[in-house]
C-alpha cells in the first residue's frame, strides 16, 4: 500500500535536525531566531528523552547577493562574510543554543563534496552545458517566470526589480526526476508538512518540471564548476549541500543520513524555500543515488505591519538587544 513505506520510519534514536543555513548580507533578526530556537528546542527534547541527536546550523556565504555586499561595504568577500557568520554565531551563544555542528559554505571541508557532487552528476549525464536567458531576483538567488512576478516585474517576496540574464552555462536534468518525486510524495504523504504545503509542492511538480541553470559566470564569489574556468556553481546547489557535507565522518554520515529505508534529515524551513528544499534537493539526492531526506518542515513569516520581516527589506528586530532588555 502506497503509504506503508512511510508509516513503516521506524522512530530511531538516532535525531539529525537542520536549520536552513542563513545568508550572511546581513545579521540575524527575530525570524532566524524562531527556526533555530524551534530546532533547538526539539533536539534538547530528543536529547532528554534518549536519543543520539545531530542538530545542525550554519551559513550561507557565497553568491552574488554576498559578492555585491561586500562591494557595498568595500571589503573582500572572504572578510564580509567571516564578520557576519560570527554575528551569527555570537547570537547563538548570546541564546545558548546548542547546536552540534556549524557549517560554512566557505569551508574547504564543505567545497570539497559540492565539487564531487557535481562530477558525479556530470559524469552520468544528469548535469549538461546550454545557453540560457531568465528573469533573476538576486536578493533570492532565484530565476522567476514573467508570470510569477508581481506588476513591474518585481519579485513577489523582496518586491524588488529581477535582472535579466543570459549566459552559456550549466543545467541540472531535473526534469528527469518529475516521476519519482511523484511516487516519493505519494509514498511518504507527510514528506512535507503541513499538508498544504506538500498539495502546493505536488501541485508544481504535475505542471512539469524544466532543468534548472546550475551555473553562473557573470560573478566569481562561489565554487568553482570543476573543469569549467570562469563559472561557478549555482548558489542553492551549493548550499543545500550543506546537509550532507555536514556529516563527514563515515560512522556519522551513516548514523545520521540514514539509508533509503531509513532516512534521518528533518529539514526545518521558512515556507518561502519549500521548493528547494521538498523538489531540487532531493531531486539532487537521487541523481547522486543518495536517500532522500526524512521530511521538510515548513513554517510561515513573521511580519511587520503585514510585511514578512526580512533583511532585505529591512524591517527587523533585532534579537540580541531584544534579549539584553529580558535578561
Ligand atoms: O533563504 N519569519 O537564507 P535566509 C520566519 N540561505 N522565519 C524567517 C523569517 C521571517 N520573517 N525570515 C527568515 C536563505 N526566516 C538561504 C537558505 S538553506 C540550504 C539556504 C528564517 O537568510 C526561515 O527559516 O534568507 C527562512 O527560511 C530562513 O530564515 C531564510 O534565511
Ligand atoms: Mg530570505
Amino acid at each position: 500500500n502506497s503509504v506503508s513505506f512511510c508509516k513503516g520510519y521506524k522512530r530511531m534514536n538516532k535525531f539529525y535536525v537542520t536549520t536552513p543555513i542563513y545568508y550572511v548580507n546581513s545579521y540575524p533578526h527575530l525570524g532566524h531566531v524562531y527556526t533555530t530556537i524551534i530546532a533547538d528546542t526539539v533536539a534538547r527534547y530528543k536529547r532528554q528523552r534518549g536519543s543520539e541527536v545531530f542538530f545542525l546550523t550554519g551559513t550561507d556565504e557565497h553568491g552574488e547577493k554576498l559578492e555585491r555586499a561586500a562591494a557595498a561595504r568595500d571589503l573582500t568577500p572572504q572578510a564580509f562574510v567571516d564578520e557576519i557568520a560570527g554575528e551569527y554565531k555570537r547570537t547563538w551563544a548570546q541564546l545558548d543554543i546548542a547546536y552540534d555542528d556549524f557549517i560554512r559554505t566557505t569551508e574547504p571541508r564543505h567545497e570539497e563534496v559540492v565539487a564531487q557532487l557535481w562530477r558525479r552528476l556530470r559524469d552520468q549525464g544528469d548535469i549538461y552545458s546550454a545557453p540560457y536567458e531568465g528573469l533573476y531576483c538576486v536578493a533570492c538567488e532565484s530565476f522567476y517566470l514573467e508570470k510569477d512576478l508581481l506588476p513591474g516585474n518585481l519579485c513577489p517576496d523582496h518586491k524588488r526589480p529581477v535582472e535579466k540574464v543570459s549566459e552559456e552555462g550549466y543545467f541540472f536534468r531535473l526534469s528527469k526526476y518529475e516521476q519519482p518525486l511523484l511516487d516519493l510524495y505519494a509514498r511518504c504523504p507527510d514528506f512535507i508538512e503541513p499538508t498544504k504545503r506538500m498539495n502546493e509542492v505536488r501541485t508544481f511538480v504535475q505542471s512539469g518540471l524544466k532543468d534548472l541553470s546550475v551555473s553562473r559566470s557573470s560573478f566569481k564569489w562561489g565554487v568553482p564548476v570543476p573543469d569549467a574556468p570562469g563559472h561557478v556553481i549555482y548558489v542553492w546547489i551549493d548550499a543545500l549541500t550543506n546537509y550532507f557535507s555536514a556529516l563527514q565522518k563515515p560512522a556519522v554520515r551513516q548514523a545520521f543520513w540514514g539509508t533509503a529505508e531509513q532516512p534521518q534529515a528533518i529539514h526545518l524551513v521558512g515556507k518561502e524555500i519549500t521548493r528547494f528544499h521538498a523538489v531540487y534537493w532531493p531531486a539532487m539526492l537521487m541523481a547522486a543515488g543518495l536517500p532522500v531526506p526524512r521530511k521538510i518542515v515548513a513554517h510561515g513569516w513573521w511580519t511587520v505591519d503585514g510585511e514578512k520581516m526580512s533583511k532585505t527589506l529591512g524591517n527587523v528586530v533585532d534579537p540580541r538587544t531584544l534579549a539584553e532588555d529580558l535578561s
